[in-house]
């Protein structure tokens, strides 16, 4: 039986610059898990979210070492577009992704682009998830920020992959939206999908993730379960992350 997650497997990666954004990462994230990646500015975690989705090694110039697979998928041997059927990635700034003039045509784009079927269940079902079904309509600009990010986790949503990756979803948002983004990925996760999501603010790792990665320059220093992994408060303060509270709903 073909074993389920993606892992990677003794990572390093250096930038066609020199610099070395990643060193010996090695871990494995479940199918089905709710998975959080935190660490300082540029401890490598957008480099992490690269390699997901196969940017890294395909269209990002660099050097880079060990294996990454999918499902036992090995992305080296894969074009980003095969791979971008089993992970979707919700890129930091939603507003790059728009170049439609509905929303409901920003959300077929992509099912469009890679020929999947049944386009017109896909974005009713995407809109519904995210509760954007009633701007269906609308020109995407004219959203809020929030309801962008929304929307490009509907897009996500809408090429039906196993793998949601995000990158930052609650940077640009207050904090109730982001508490509603991240409510809804709980939800999503609950129906199967795993959620992979960096962050900064640990409240809401501590609070929805169920597994965490802690990256600082470079190195994978802390992989475990959310309790155990933000139990060093000596440690997390020394790499300047914040010590989570559970937030209250
Ligand atoms: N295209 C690039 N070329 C050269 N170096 C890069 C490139 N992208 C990132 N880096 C470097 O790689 C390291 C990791 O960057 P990365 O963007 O992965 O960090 P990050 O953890 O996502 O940071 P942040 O929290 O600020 O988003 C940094 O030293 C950064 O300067
Ligand atoms: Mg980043």
């Amino acid at each position: 039986m073909k074993s389920s997650g993606i892992s990677l497997h003794n990572i390093s990666f250096t930038y066609r610059d020199g610099t070395t954004a990643l060193q010996e990462v090695t871990l494995n994230i479940h199918r089905g898990s709710f998975f959080g990646i935190t660490g300082s500015n540029g401890s490598g975690k957008t480099t992490l979210v690269q390699l997901l989705n196969g940017l890294i090694p395909h269209h990002v110039e660099g050097a880079l070492m060990g294996n990454i697979t999918i499902d036992e998928i090995n992305t080296r041997h894969h074009s980003v577009g095969f791979i971008s059927r089993q992970v979707g990635v919700v890129f930091q700034n939603p507003e790059w992704m728009i170049c439609n003039l509905t929303v409901e045509e920003e959300v077929a784009f992509g099912p469009k682009n890679m020929k999947l079927g049944e386009i017109e269940d896909r974005v009713h079902d995407a809109l519904e998830a995210v509760g954007l079904k009633e701007k269906s309509h609308v020109d995407p600009n004219t959203l809020s920020f929030g309801q962008k990010q929304k929307l490009a986790i509907a897009c996500v949503l809408a090429m039906g992959t196993p793998y949601i990756v995000l990158d930052e979803p609650s940077a640009m948002l207050d904090y109730q939206s982001a508490v509603h983004v991240y409510e809804l990925l709980q939800k999503l996760h609950a129906k199967g999908k795993t959620i992979i999501t960096v962050e900064h603010d640990t409240d809401l790792l501590f609070s929805f993730a169920d597994t965490i990665c802690i990256l600082n320059e470079g190195k994978c220093i802390v992989n475990d379960n959310t309790q155990q992994a933000f139990s060093n408060h000596v440690m997390l303060k020394k790499m300047g992350i914040k010590i989570p509270r559970r937030i209250e709903r």
